[in-house]
């Protein structure tokens, strides 16, 4: 597979199939500064309706309060809102509805899950990013810093929200990122800190199995590959002897792997690690080295 040939392809058919999305998107943090602001007998007050990259200006009535687009919301939706501490809610026709979306091919329920910077992805209720003494955003800068500079075609082994895909974009000349779920997608759709990878030209989305869609690649193809798949006991295949080599084959030389595993100081953690370095060292990796601060590994072609 040629990566100019799919550029064109979503050139053509992008703008239609994904519109500018700007909906109100709201979780328990910036509803809480809204009943401050009645508390306090304000007729207004700044909040961010999406998820914290803007403020703008809500009008606080009687019944409930009123976004710029026109829409509204009473206080008892308010008060849901603010009871739900993973969940982030889309406002579409006056009401707020959870983003969450249950996928019946992987059996996986995927939701949205608030922090005070960028949101995680849980699937099943286990967060994507890591969201403990860090945010999302942060976690992202740490994985592509362990393989900076990013530069030329780059591999995103696991869309996920985007995140890494996004940051990878903006220096890098192409992304090929690989969700296996739309449902994830679905998800990342509604969340605005994933807009860009709808409305980047420079990023090809692809659906399907990594496992199996690395085998349509072209040998040294990838400048860049960033492989942040979910922990080892829900995608086993991705952690194999097997997909690796791919991994090395569609690497040029000279190409650098970053490797997301999770805490490598963990016991568990330990464990996986030393098998991933085993592992890639035999498909041919060199250079194999931890770099902990990221939660994975690195490796050279
Ligand atoms: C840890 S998240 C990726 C986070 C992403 N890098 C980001 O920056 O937001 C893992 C993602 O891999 C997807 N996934 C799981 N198995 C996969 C597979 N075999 N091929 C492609 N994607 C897969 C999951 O649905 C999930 O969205």
């Amino acid at each position: 597979m040629r990566i100019a040939s799919y550029i064109c392809e979503k050139a053509s058919w992008w703008n239609e199939a994904w519109p500018a999305m700007r909906q109100t998107v709201l979780s328990h943090f910036q509803v809480e500064s809204l009943l401050a602001a009645r508390r306090a007998g304000r007729p207004s007050a700044s909040v961010s309706l999406d998820l914290e990259l803007t403020i703008a200006d809500v009008t606080l009535e009687e019944d409930g309060v009123r976004f710029p687009d026109g829409q509204s919301l009473t206080w008892q939706d308010l008060e849901i809102i603010r009871a739900s501490e993973r969940g982030c809610f889309v406002i579409e026709e006056n009401t707020p509805r959870k983003i969450q979306f249950f996928s019946e091919q992987t059996n996986q329920l995927y939701s949205l899950m608030p922090t005070k910077r960028a949101p995680t992805m849980l699937i099943s209720g286990i967060p994507m990013h890591r969201v403990k003494g860090t945010d999302p955003h942060a976690d992202t800068l740490e994985k592509i810093k362990t393989i900076a500079p990013i530069t030329g075609y780059v591999l995103d082994t696991a869309t996920g929200l985007g995140y890494t895909a996004i940051q990878a974009a903006q220096t890098a000349e192409h992304v090929t990122t690989i969700e296996l779920d739309p449902a994830a997608l679905e998800v990342a759709r509604l969340n605005p800190w994933s807009q860009s990878l709808f409305e980047n030209l420079k990023i090809t989305q692809m659906i399907g199995d990594s496992f199996e869609e690395i085998e349509k690649f072209e040998a040294n193809l990838f400048a860049r590959i960033i492989h942040d798949p979910p922990m080892f006991n829900l995608a086993g295949d991705l952690y194999s002897g097997e997909f690796y080599r791919h991994l090395f084959r569609v690497l040029q030389p000279r190409g650098r792997l970053f490797h997301y595993i999770g805490d490598l100081e963990s016991k568990s953690g330990r464990v996986v690690t030393k098998g991933v370095m085993r592992r890639l060292e035999e498909a041919g990796f060199r250079r194999v080295s931890p770099r902990p601060a990221a939660f994975g590994v690195i490796a050279f072609k």
